[in-house]
């Protein structure tokens, strides 16, 4: 049974990304768990640091107005995936101190630390942008 026949796993392992390898997850019996966290570990924990930082603390909030990826929910919040860091950065900055005065915003941002920002910041800007859930007006 394990002569061979996992071949095929171990090679599209190989090529998924974190996404869809947690995706899959749920559906995944045990054998395929222990192949993708071994491979998790061994090849894919670069790309994971470069690409995914850590979930920040406060995204949920942020997440109801531009989605938990970047892709706004309501109508009239901009999408956040893919922005270039600096400029995400200095929004929430202008936010913070009032330089962008848009209630909404500044209620949302509220008195955030400089980490809590910048990990905010990173997480969006290393989102891939989707196409557009719906058509805009
Ligand atoms: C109630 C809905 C709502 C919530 C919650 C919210 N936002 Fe926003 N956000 C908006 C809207 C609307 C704008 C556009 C405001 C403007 O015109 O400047 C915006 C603008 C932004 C911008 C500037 C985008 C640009 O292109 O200039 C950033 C960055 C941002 N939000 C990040 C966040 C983060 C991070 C959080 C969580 C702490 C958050 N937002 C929570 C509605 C929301």
């Amino acid at each position: 049974m394990r002569s061979g026949g996992w071949d095929w796993l171990l090679y599209r392992a190989g090529h998924w990304t974190l996404l869809e390898s947690v995706a899959l997850m749920p559906v995944c019996f045990p054998m395929q768990l222990l192949l993708i966290a071994a491979l998790g570990l061994t090849c894919a924990t670069p790309a994971l640091a470069a690409d995914l930082p850590p979930k920040p603390v406060r995204l949920g909030l942020c997440a109801a107005c531009h989605g938990e990826t970047g892709m706004a929910q309501i109508p009239g919040a901009p999408n956040l995936a893919g922005q270039r860091l600096d400029y995400l950065r200095k929004a929430l900055q202008e936010y913070r101190d009032g330089t962008r005065n848009v209630p909404l915003m500044r209620a949302a941002i509220g008195p955030v630390s400089d980490a809590e920002l910048d990990q905010l910041a990173r997480w969006y800007s290393a989102q891939a942008p989707q196409p557009q859930a719906h058509a805009q007006p």
